[in-house]
This record gives C-alpha cells, sequence and structure tokens, in this order.
C-alpha cells in the first residue's frame, strides 16, 4: 500500500516535472542559454504604406543585402493594418491592393487601402469590392504588419510572395570580440536567431504547402534555394515552410551526404531540393497570431555537432544537435533574415488556389559568437543520430516508470 502510494506519487510527481518542461520559455531565456550577445529589430512604420513607399522602407531602413533591396515580389508587399486589430484579415481578396508600385500614387497613406484599378493586373476586376480593404486609418493604436500577398495561381518562379536578405548584424566590417568567453575564428555570428511573428488569414488554403521566412548564411547569397543545392562551403538556408493543412518545418539546404543522415526518421531528404526537418512537429494556425523563434548554430567543420532549433509560441517544436550545416570555414557565419515567402514547391499543383495573404510583425535578430562546441560524431563517418529533447518524451519515460513501478508491486 504504501509502496503503491509512494510509486503514484513518485509518478504524479514526475509528471508535473516534465508538463513544467514544456511550458513556454521566453526570448530572454533562449538568448542567455546561448549567448546571444547582439540584437536587431526590423522597424515598422507607423502608418500603412502601398508597395512603393513599402519597398523604400525595407531598402533604407532593414539593411538589405548588398543594399540591393528586394530580390523579387516587390509589388507583394505592403504594410497594411494589424489584421488582430482591423478588418483587414482578409481572405481571399480578389482585388489587387498592392498593383501601386507600378501606379503613379505616393501618397504614404492610400497604400494597402488602394483599391483602384490601374491597368496592370491581369486579373484586377472592378466587379468584386466587396470584400473592400481597411482604411489605411484603421490602426487602432497598433503599428502597421508587413503584408505580403500571393496571387491566384502563383506558385515559385518568382511569380507571388517575396525574396530579401537582410544582414544587419554580418556586414563586412563587423568584428565579433572573441573575448565574448566563446571562441570565435571568423569575426563574424556563428549563432543566430530570428524571431517574428506570423498571421494566416481564417480560412487560408494552405495547398500543399509554401516557404516562409527563415535564416540564411555564407558567401554565395543566391545560392541555397531554388534548387540551387549546397556543397557545403558557400550558403546554408533554413527556412519554415507550412505544408497541407498548415504542418510546419524546417526546410533546409544543408548537406545531405553524411552517412545515415537521411534515413533518420525525422529527416526528409529530397534528391533535388531541400532537406525536410521534423516536419508537422508543430501546425500553424489560421486567425491569429503565432510565434517562431529559429535558432541556427553553426557546426565545427568536420564534426555533426550544428544546431537547429525552432520554438513555436514559447514551446520548444524541434531540435536538431547533430546538423553539418557547412564543410568548409569559408562558410564563415550565419548572415542573417532570408525572407522568402511564397507557394511551392515546383509545379503548378502547389499553385495557391485564390489571392491570399500573410502578414508579419515583431522581427528581431538576436546574434553571438562561437561555434557549436557540443561532442558530435566526425561528419564524414557514421551516423549522429537526432537528439529529441522533447518533453513529450519525458512523459512517456515517466508514465512508463510509473507502471514499472506499479507492476513490482
Ligand atoms: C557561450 O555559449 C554557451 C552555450 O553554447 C552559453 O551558455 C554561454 O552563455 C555563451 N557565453 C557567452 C559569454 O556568450
Ligand atoms: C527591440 O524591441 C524590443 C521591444 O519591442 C525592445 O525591448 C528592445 O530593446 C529592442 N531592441 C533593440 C536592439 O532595439
Ligand atoms: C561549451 O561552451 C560553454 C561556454 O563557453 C562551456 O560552459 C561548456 O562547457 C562547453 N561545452 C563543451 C562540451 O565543451
Ligand atoms: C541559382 O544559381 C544561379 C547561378 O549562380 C543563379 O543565376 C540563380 O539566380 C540561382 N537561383 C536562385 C533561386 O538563387
Amino acid at each position: 500500500m504504501s509502496t503503491l502510494t509512494t510509486s503514484l506519487l513518485f509518478l504524479s510527481a514526475v509528471i508535473s516535472y516534465s508538463t513544467i518542461t514544456v511550458s513556454a520559455v521566453s526570448v530572454s531565456s533562449i538568448v542567455s542559454q546561448y549567448g546571444l550577445t547582439n540584437s536587431y529589430n526590423f522597424t515598422f512604420p507607423d502608418q500603412t504604406l502601398n508597395s512603393a513607399d513599402a519597398n523604400t522602407w525595407i531598402n533604407n531602413q532593414w539593411t538589405l543585402y548588398n543594399k540591393k533591396g528586394v530580390d523579387w515580389g516587390n509589388s507583394d508587399l505592403v504594410f497594411s493594418p494589424d489584421p488582430s486589430t482591423s478588418s483587414s484579415t482578409i481572405v481571399r481578396r480578389q482585388e489587387s491592393s498592392t498593383s501601386s508600385s507600378k501606379s503613379s500614387t505616393k501618397s504614404k497613406t492610400s497604400s494597402a487601402s488602394t483599391s483602384s484599378t490601374t491597368g496592370t493586373g491581369t486579373s484586377t476586376s472592378t466587379a468584386t469590392t466587396s470584400v473592400s480593404s481597411p482604411l489605411s486609418t484603421a490602426l487602432n493604436g497598433q503599428p502597421p504588419a508587413l503584408r505580403v500577398e500571393y496571387p491566384k495561381g502563383s506558385y515559385s518562379k518568382k511569380t507571388g510572395g517575396t525574396q530579401f536578405y537582410a544582414n544587419p548584424l554580418t556586414s563586412s566590417n563587423a568584428k565579433v570580440a572573441s573575448s565574448s568567453g566563446n571562441s570565435t575564428t571568423s569575426g563574424q555570428y556563428e549563432r543566430m536567431m530570428l524571431s517574428y511573428d506570423v498571421w494566416f488569414p481564417t480560412g487560408y488554403a494552405w495547398n500543399q504547402g509554401g516557404k516562409l521566412p527563415g535564416l540564411r548564411g555564407g558567401p554565395d547569397a543566391r545560392g541555397c534555394s531554388g534548387g540551387n543545392e549546397t556543397d557545403g562551403t558557400t550558403c546554408f538556408s533554413t527556412r519554415l515552410m507550412w505544408r497541407s493543412g498548415g504542418a510546419g518545418e524546417v526546410y533546409a539546404y544543408i548537406p545531405t551526404s553524411q552517412k545515415g543522415f537521411c534515413s533518420q526518421s525525422q529527416v526528409t531528404c529530397n534528391s533535388d531540393y531541400g532537406t525536410s526537418l521534423a516536419r508537422g512537429s508543430f501546425s500553424f494556425v489560421t486567425g491569429q497570431w503565432q510565434t517562431i523563434q529559429l535558432l541556427v548554430v553553426l557546426n565545427e567543420v568536420g564534426t555533426a555537432n550544428g544546431i537547429v532549433e525552432l520554438w513555436y509560441n514559447g514551446i520548444q517544436a524541434l531540435q536538431f544537435q547533430n546538423l553539418v550545416l557547412r564543410t568548409s570555414s569559408n562558410l564563415n557565419s550565419v548572415g542573417g533574415l532570408f525572407f522568402s515567402t511564397f507557394f511551392g514547391g515546383d509545379d503548378q499543383s502547389w499553385a495557391t488556389p485564390t489571392d491570399q495573404f500573410t502578414y508579419y510583425r515583431n522581427i528581431q535578430l538576436f546574434a553571438g559568437a562561437g561555434q557549436s562546441n557540443l561532442t558530435g560524431a566526425k561528419a564524414t563517418k557514421s551516423s549522429a543520430y537526432l537528439n529529441t529533447n522533447l518533453g513529450v518524451w519525458s512523459i512517456l519515460g515517466a508514465v512508463m516508470m510509473g507502471l514499472i513501478g506499479m507492476s513490482v508491486l
């Protein structure tokens, strides 16, 4: 009897302990755990901006790679009212409000409410004003959010969505002090975390999937996306993807040739494209802001100890600590924000069935010195295995221990 009581007490104690480990972690605790000593906030305007002005804002404020501006998708970007406080949670607007980059309007407040037909869009219709854009003044005390449009039928191939690379913390003259405690040989940030909020409108049609912003690094700023694979020496990228039904994953362009890597249960390698890490380990939802933190720590060259971790609304959704993100010190930093979002997928089956939008706010980077110092397998030798340090396993373990405890009675 007392043994049973003890066993049950032990079981419940372990379960409640495990539950605590699953509770949300704060950004500041991740920042201090990984020694992310520097940070950068992407500044948002305090009023809505049309496409032309949104591009100017991003170019001037967000420290884009080589000051080159948005790679593509300029006309799919606006700053519009925060969807949580306005009537702008438009699901499937028929009429483009983002054609203004091609129109002559310069007003900073015509922006997202612009509904004029400028004769630029192929599908622009004057008959579908039943769902109107929010008034540009309807900010309700919140700063506007960055809104990305995916025009009906678009998938990959620069047909909808947008892409740009912002590396505010890694300009060529950035020098990371090695006195920070974690040695760095590159003088660059070898660990970085991206944090942002994303909103999918209610009724969002996920179709098969699409890309979402993540991190990238390495001297080749054009590679490691769009089927341009990495050889481990010039670039890596770790974007997010949503898949059918909103299933989430990290979608990585990283070397895959190390033995055993692709056979891990949470790894899905594709021969021509990126690698899916822990697909379905969390799910995006619609009609609310969701917070993402994505951490990347470069591996030691020759050792499979690179780190990719992701927290969804503060709950750890995936953790890989055995990755090869690079095979050469030529790839010497995590560069910054790879804001890359579109439907696809490489063929029409990935296309968005209708005009759709996503929204972003609170975009921040945190960076620190030092490559991973975890103990890892030699990168070229036998497989390192997945480290799934998730609370659910602790709970499972606790239940099993409890059962063992009772069966001993
Ligand atoms: C060094 O990195 C470790 C984790 O890898 C972290 O706990 C520590 O805070 C870092 N130290 C500094 C000074 O950044
Ligand atoms: C970034 O913004 C947050 C809150 O919006 C603020 O607490 C923090 O100090 C800012 N950091 C920098 C580097 O400006
Ligand atoms: C990694 O670095 C941290 C901080 O510099 C240190 O406390 C820790 O012992 C190191 N771990 C290994 C395995 O060397
Ligand atoms: C792929 O690489 C080629 C050649 O370097 C480049 O022209 C092209 O823009 C790259 N594609 C992407 C999506 O980065």
